[in-house]
């Protein structure tokens, strides 16, 4: 089965990649590196033995993907092409839109003309807004107010939300669709050899990557922003996932595909842990403490988030089984083998 894989090259599709190849997948990958590098797609062909059919470009470039869609005979595909970052795209709207909306879009008409009809979707926990009750399920939309009629506090996230209601729309019209809606959690680790990781641009944006570069003598300390929230010891509380569960969720996703219809999923672990629980259980990682500092609340989060996990757990057999202590000493192996990223 050969599967067309978009951001290809990104953090959660590499990891992706590894399984699908290990598996007998043949990838076809299209990333067009806005946020990744071609190291990544080298780096799984070396830890599987197998090639990667590569292409650099947009996805919103349907002349491209039809040049892929006739040089392959694409049997599905993960979707996983998108610009993720939440404080940028309330800076940059028109980007977020143009870039996640539009890719969408050129993607499924393109499937269409090739009837390629199998899709997964990478979706997002940030479509549940401000969580009005926990753990999610996934019938939890949404917090509805006049600020965001959608419900999302945020570009990103509505990218994400419409990005669903299209595909549920393109099922409503042609029923041969299948479509998978997997709504991550927070993604976290790295491939167990230190081989494969995240390697954000510039400064990161989200906790572990932070906390990993502090570990690593890159940053000096970490700011947790908030101690006040209704939570056991005051820091936000999140559903973190490792990596390679996720990618798991994937197999498991395209494993399921055929006659689904449109179905959406919570892809977490269920149980949610502070910002100190992260820092604590990385020190015993990585052997040394973590310098931080508490600092105002960072706008737009939420107290806590985390996934009732039961629909996965039912229908796809998709369970998470790496725990914390898994998911911060494959993070140190990644951070402290590849300081720099992929520029080593
Ligand atoms: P990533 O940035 O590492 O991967 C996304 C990849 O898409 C990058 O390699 C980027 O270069 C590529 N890309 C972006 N726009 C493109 C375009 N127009 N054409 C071709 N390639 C393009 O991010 P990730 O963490 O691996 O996320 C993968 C997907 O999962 C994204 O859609 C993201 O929104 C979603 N997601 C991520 C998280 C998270 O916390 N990491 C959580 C929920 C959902
Ligand atoms: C986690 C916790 C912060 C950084 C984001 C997106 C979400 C999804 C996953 C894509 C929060 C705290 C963070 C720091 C801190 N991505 N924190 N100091 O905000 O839950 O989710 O990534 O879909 O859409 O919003 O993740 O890792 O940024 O934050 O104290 O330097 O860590 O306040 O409580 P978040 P995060």
């Amino acid at each position: 089965m050969k599967i067309l894989v978009t951001g290809g090259a990104g953090y959660i599709a590499s990891h992706t990649n590894v399984l699908l190849l290990e598996k007998g997948y043949e990838v076809v990958a299209l990333d067009n590196l806005c946020n990744s590098c071609e190291e990544s797609i080298k780096r799984v062909e070396e830890l599987t033995g197998k090639k990667i059919k590569f292409y650099k470009g947009d996805c919103r470039d349907k002349t491209l993907l039809r040049k892929i869609f006739s040089e392959n005979k694409i049997d599905a595909v993960i979707h996983f092409a998108g610009l993720k970052a939440v404080g940028e795209s309330c800076k940059k709207p028109l980007l977020y839109y143009d870039n996640n909306l539009n890719s969408n879009m050129a993607l499924a008409s393109v499937m269409s003309e090739f009837d390629c009809k199998k899709l997964v979707f990478s979706s997002s926990a940030t479509v549940y807004g401000t969580p009005k009750s926990l753990p999610l399920t996934e019938k939890c939309l949404l917090g509805v107010t006049e600020e965001y009629p959608l419900g999302v506090t945020n570009p990103y996230g509505a990218t994400k939300l419409m990005g669903e209601q299209m595909f549920r729309d393109f099922y409503a019209a042609d029923k041969e669709w299948n479509i998978m809606l997997l709504r991550y959690f927070n993604p976290v680790g790295a491939h167990e050899s230190g081989r494969i990781g995240e390697d954000p641009k510039g400064i990161p944006n989200n906790l572990m990557p932070y906390v990993s570069q502090v570990a690593v003598g890159k940053l000096d300390c970490l700011s947790v922003f908030g101690d006040d929230y209704p939570t056991p010891d005051g820091t936000g509380v999140r559903d973190y996932i490792h990596v390679v569960d996720l990618a798991e969720a994937h197999i498991k996703a395209v494993e399921h595909i055929d006659g689904c219809g449109v179905a959406v999923y919570n892809i977490g672990t269920g149980t949610g842990y502070s910002v100190l629980d992260m820092v604590k259980a990385f020190e015993k990682a990585c052997g040394h403490k973590i310098p931080y500092k508490i600092c105002p609340r960072r706008s737009g989060d939420v107290p806590a988030c985390y996934a009732n996990c039961d629909k996965a757990a039912k229908e796809l057999g998709f369970t998470a089984v790496r725990n914390l202590d898994d998911m911060c000493r494959d993070l140190w192996k990644w951070q402290s083998l590849n300081p720099n990223g992929y520029n080593n």
